[in-house]
């Protein structure tokens, strides 16, 4: 048995729990690779409890040696490892990438998982190498995907309580990646491993890892882990995870000590080349006991033991760092960090631009931090790209464009001397292409910290800019894009004869960035009112005509929050199925009561909901039932049958 909920999320990276059989896992996280012979093992199982919640260890070595199949056998996987929580297994296919043949049938080694008492066990799928003609890398995910039904179907029937890792192949091609995904998530694996990619990492061919992960993630449910097989080296980690990889193992650890590597975040370093150095640059147990040149004197047994810890103790705290960012809304800026370790890393970063479509819908409309750029990649993140799109939201209809000097700070309105009319005053933006002045505090146009960019960086978003204003043309008219002139003439003419409340048209502005319909219309326009703080002179509330409030202002990001009446008056104004989340019956009463909506519930919603927007909970018959935030996107929501899908700020009694 096994659930997966996620808890924090970042990109498409997510803070999952897995629970496995009752063991408690976070992800994501990582899985030491252990010797299944106790001699084997460099690093003593002390220091492996200490820091990891589940390891990963060979089936296939344990079958083969007779001592080591005698104790599995009878003592169970965990007794022979002296390791109590999860505990993954691989199955030979390893070897079997390795030698060319194992002396294992592919059922006999699932069987045999189940009864050495493995927690996750994995199939005998075929790990076909980089760059292998068509043919073959066809013919060996066919009889990958043969084993893969005749494993699934040998648990069903036997009633198997280990979990399946169904592994995905297909070479570098990215068509048969894209179909194993496919097949695979049809036969229902717990887990999906994503494999064969270890000879890539090896050559630096990044850029095919990413691609090769990007065209599984999309076929795969999202409600299930996936898991990078093979990957264990601390610097690929934010990227991986960056793009919803959720288990890693490590074997890296214990073969980079071997050769006398020392592991580091951003890169690997020879401890021949660090022995001159005073100190490491590192405060693990190891690196604050001995100095390089004390490590490095000691006999080849020691020294092995102990970089294998510190390699141990680094990977751990990236994981931890990762997982530090993902709560903190900074995994895309950890990762263009460490991307600039390796200049094949950063290409594989920029590959992303491709994917951005598809990965703009698991990254969160807010975060708890600022959107910081570091370089020209950063004009291509799911946040800028999302802006751009939601640009078109906004019902124009007279429009002046213009600049603004870099020094003016943020929000534009409060430095600004403007005369506020009903024109919509687009201010070009280097990287955000234009920050309407009406919706100007909206995350992340206040929120960002970009640098005096350089020409070139400037030319990139060129075409954005001209596509958009043809857009505006042919929506609104040429003459209704204002020049200079005709803009100064307008604002006279509009001050002199007519009166805006400037705070209302802010907001009905923002509600129409936020959902893309016009919540507040001309009507309500006249009735509504705008409180702004008389400590800080922010915006805070929207009341209707009798002083109940509709919308908080959220302070950090600005999202409009809804009361129930402002619940009400979306649900109003924004048509089924958007931004709906459609419940069952079982689910009504708890949803009207103010509880929170768990994913089972879930049996339909706006495909287009984005992680941590606000949304209205509905029944089959689109009657409102509740309001909150989003915790999951629209393919997620239809897609978990467990943990939290909306958290619900309130019921409604009577919608
Ligand atoms: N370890 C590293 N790569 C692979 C793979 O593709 N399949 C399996 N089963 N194990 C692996
Ligand atoms: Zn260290």
């Amino acid at each position: 048995m096994m659930t997966f909920e996620i808890k924090h999320r970042d990109a498409m990276g997510r803070i999952g729990i897995l629970n496995i059989n009752g063991k408690k896992i976070e992800t994501p996280t990582i899985m030491p690779v252990i010797h299944p012979n106790p001699k084997k093992q460099i690093v003593s199982m002390d220091l492996i409890n200490k820091l990891a919640d589940v390891i990963i260890t060979n089936s296939y070595i344990t079958y083969k040696t007779k001592h080591l199949r005698e104790i599995a056998e009878e003592k169970g996987i965990h007794k022979l490892i002296g390791f109590d929580k999860v505990i993954v297994t691989d199955s030979g296919s390893f070897q079997l990438g390795v030698y060319g043949d194992v002396e294992v049938e592919p059922l006999e080694i699932v069987e045999f998982q189940e009864r050495i008492g493995v927690d996750v066990g994995t199939i005998l799928d075929i790990p076909t190498p980089p760059d292998v003609d068509r043919d073959r890398a066809e013919r060996e995910l066919e009889e990958t995907l043969k084993r893969a039904k005749a494993s699934i179907e040998l648990k069903k029937e036997r009633d198997f309580k280990l979990l399946l890792n169904g592994t995905i192949q297909g070479s570098t091609y990215l068509d048969l990646r894209q179909e194993s995904a496919k097949e695979m998530a049809k036969l229902g694996f717990d887990i999906y491993p994503i494999g064969a990619v270890v000879p890539l990492m090896e050559q630096y061919r990044y850029r095919e890892v990413v691609e090769i992960i990007i065209n599984s993630k999309m076929y795969l449910p999202t409600s299930k882990p996936v898991h990078l097989f093979g990957c264990g080296h601390p610097m690929f980690f934010a990227l991986a995870v960056a793009l919803g990889c959720d288990l890693f193992d490590s074997a890296a650890y214990a073969l980079y000590a071997k050769d006398d590597r020392y592991l580091t975040e951003t890169g690997t370093l020879h401890l021949e080349d660090i022995k001159d150095l005073k100190a490491f640059p590192c405060s693990c147990p190891v690196c604050s006991s001995y100095t390089p040149r004390e490590l490095a004197s000691l006999d080849k047994k020691d020294r092995e033991r102990l970089l294998a810890e510190h390699n141990l103790y680094v990977t751990f705290e990236e994981m931890n760092r990762i997982k530090e960012a993902i709560r903190e809304g900074s995994l895309w800026e950890l990762v263009e960090e460490r991307v600039r370790c390796h200049p094949k890393l950063l290409e594989a970063y920029r590959v992303l631009r491709k994917y951005m479509d598809y990965i703009e819908r698991f990254d969160p409309v807010t975060k708890k931090s600022a959107f910081f750029y570091t370089g020209v990649e950063s004009m291509f993140r799911p946040e800028v790209l999302r802006h751009k799109k939601r640009l078109k939201r906004i019902k124009y209809e007279k429009v002046y464009i213009t600049t603004v000097s870099s020094s003016v700070e943020k929000p534009y309105h409060e430095h600004l001397n403007v005369i506020e009319t009903d024109v919509d005053i687009l201010i070009k933006h280097p990287v955000f292409g234009f920050i309407p002045y009406y919706i100007d505090t909206f995350y992340p146009l206040s929120q960002h910290e970009i640098p005096e960019l350089f020409d070139y960086e400037k030319e990139i978003d060129k075409k954005f800019v001209d596509d958009f204003i043809n857009w505006l043309k042919k929506k609104i008219g040429e003459d209704n894009i204002l020049d200079i002139m005709t803009y100064n003439y307008y604002i006279n003419y509009f001050s002199a004869t007519k009166k805006i409340d400037a705070d209302a048209l802010r907001i009905r502005k923002m509600l129409q960035y936020q959902y893309g319909f016009d919540i507040i219309d001309d009507e309500l326009m006249d009735k509504i009112k705008v409180v702004r703080s008389k400590t800080t002179g922010r915006l805070r509330q929207v009341l209707d005509e009798n002083g109940n409030i509709l919308f908080s202002i959220r302070s950090n990001d600005n999202l409009l929050i809804p009361s129930e009446r402002g619940a009400k008056l979306l649900w109003k104004k924004i048509p089924f199925p958007k931004y709906r989340v459609v419940v069952n019956r079982e689910a009504e009463k708890f949803a009207r009561e103010g509880r929170n909506v768990f994913a089972k519930f879930v049996v339909d919603c706006d495909e287009d909901i984005r992680p941590y927007e606000e949304v209205l909970v509905v029944n089959e018959d689109d009657e409102l039932l509740a309001y909150g935030t989003a915790i999951l996107n629209g393919i997620e929501l239809k897609e978990f049958n467990y943990g939290l899908a909306v958290k619900v700020r309130g019921g409604v009694k009577n919608g």
